[in-house]
């Protein structure tokens, strides 16, 4: 037994929430969302977006937060002590390798909206759309620049994670949320009214409905909801396991869930409309730097613009360390749970996660065998993020399902989500989801997936 002073616990049913949408609510919604939407042909993505949320990730955040909480463990632990005896704690151990993978490149592009912060409250990105453009090249294709930025990143959440789960983690998700839900929905409003917005409106809410048999996209769409909502990895687990039996774990979800979806929207009402009504960009070909080109430019069309951009960096950047918190809370966690003291493990993570960073922020132009990777066409950063986003999560939401609805079974996890009375309306439904719904889904995606890969 592992002294539980070395654990923690939610200080409220708010906190959790917050804490919660604080690790989903993240790049994933603001930078990821957009980007994604442009490679996927638009509208159509959105739609498969949805479905994926609704209909495969919602259950799985469910299942993770009843084993979490049940089990009151990490994940390797998690599955290990629901399941003795069997190689089940292989699936958190991905979701631990995971995280690392994840919190690598995602340091990257967090560490970017820290010096935007700067570079907005300096008045430094002015200019054309191509000015823009090649302003942040110039300034991602800086090795040395992006590896202090990065380090800075996971010192900073290092920091965070030592002070202890209640006090760090909910502390900093109580002002950013709210704060960063009001400056979006503003800045959605300035760039639906600018001219020419309609265009930007029907490419994100019109589909074209020939994509909708590309399996590239629907894997896309899977990968980012499972990468927004935070699930496939343990990250929901470890957070369930920091819950109290008074919590009702299945609302907390239903919040989470919609709160994630509405942010990630919102970001698309502010970037497809801005980015064709100002530059009248190719968002299928804008990639990494979308909002960085989009978002400055926009701002120069608002009274006070260098303020609001600043305050916005700011709160997106806050926005990235409640996220890159949960990234690397689920090592830590899986760690500390071994019997390492949390300083050890936070340290020791942090250093090998810098380590393995520095290939992601060496492939935005810095050096140029990793920028255009020989074969594969695309930049080290992009691959992690394929690798980890579009297989790993789907894959360990597949066996997470699995296990739930099978293994530890389902009407056991109902009568964990029911305990102290608790209501859980649809739990039939979410019972047919999870046994049969999200793993055939789930499959039926990679495989198809897969064989595309093959056939080239
Ligand atoms: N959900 C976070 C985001 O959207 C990223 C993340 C993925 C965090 C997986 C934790 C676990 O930015």
């Amino acid at each position: 037994m592992i002294a539980s002073e070395n654990r923690g616990n939610w200080g409220s049913r708010l906190g959790f929430i917050l804490a919660a949408a604080g690790s989903a609510v993240g790049l994933g919604n603001i930078w990821g969302f957009p980007m994604q939407v442009g490679k996927g042909g638009g509208a159509i993505f959105v739609l498969l977006y949805l479905v994926c949320v609704f209909v495969i990730c919602f259950p799985i955040m469910i299942a993770e937060l009843a084993l979490g909480r049940s089990s009151g463990k990490s994940p390797i632990e998690a599955f290990a002590v629901t399941k003795p005896r069997s190689g089940w704690w292989l699936v958190g151990t991905m979701g631990v390798l995971a995280g690392v993978g994840i919190l690598s490149f995602y340091a990257v592009i967090a560490g970017w909206t820290l010096a935007y912060v700067w570079f907005t409250a300096t008045g430094a990105v002015v200019g054309t759309s191509a000015e823009i453009g090649a302003f942040f090249g110039a300034f991602v294709a800086d090795g040395n620049k992006n590896v202090v930025l990065s380090l800075a990143v996971l010192v900073i959440t290092a920091a965070i994670l030592l002070g202890g789960v209640q006090k760090g983690i909910e502390r900093a998700a109580k002002f950013m949320m709210p704060a960063l839900f009001g400056l979006l929905i503003l800045l959605g409003l300035r760039a639906l009214t600018l001219p020419g917005a309609s265009e930007g409106l029907a490419y994100y809410l019109k589909p074209d409905w020939n994509e909708i048999s590309n399996p590239q996209v629907i894997n896309a769409a899977l990968g980012q909801a499972f990468f927004s909502l935070s699930l496939g990895m343990g990250a929901m687990i470890t957070y369930g396991s920091y819950l109290s039996k008074q919590t009702n774990a299945v609302t907390s979800a239903v919040w989470v869930a919609s709160l994630d979806t509405a942010v990630a929207l919102l970001a698309g009402f502010i970037i497809f409309p801005a980015g064709f009504s100002i530059m009248g960009f190719d968002p299928s070909t804008s990639g990494p730097g979308l909002i960085f080109a989009v978002l400055p430019q926009l701002f120069a069309t608002l009274p006070g613009g260098q303020l609001f951009g600043t305050f916005f960096f700011v709160l997106l950047a806050l926005a990235a360390l409640t996220s890159t918190i949960s990234l690397l809370e689920v090592p830590t966690s899986a760690l500390v749970d071994r019997g390492w003291p949390r300083k050890k493990a936070v340290l020791v993570l942090t250093a090998s996660i810098t380590a393995l960073a520095i290939p992601s922020v060496l492939s935005q132009g810095a050096v140029a065998s990793l920028s255009s990777l020989p074969g594969l066409g695309m930049d080290f950063l992009t691959l992690m993020a394929t690798v980890w986003n579009n297989w790993a999560l789907p894959i360990g939401g597949f066996l997470i399902s699995i296990f739930v609805g099978w293994v530890w079974g389902a009407d056991k996890a109902v009568a964990e989500l029911t305990t102290e009375g608790a209501h859980f309306p649809f739990a039939k439904g979410w019972v047919f989801l999870i046994k049969y719904v999200c793993p055939l889904a789930i499959l039926f995606i990679i495989i198809m997936t897969a064989r595309g890969f093959f056939a080239g």
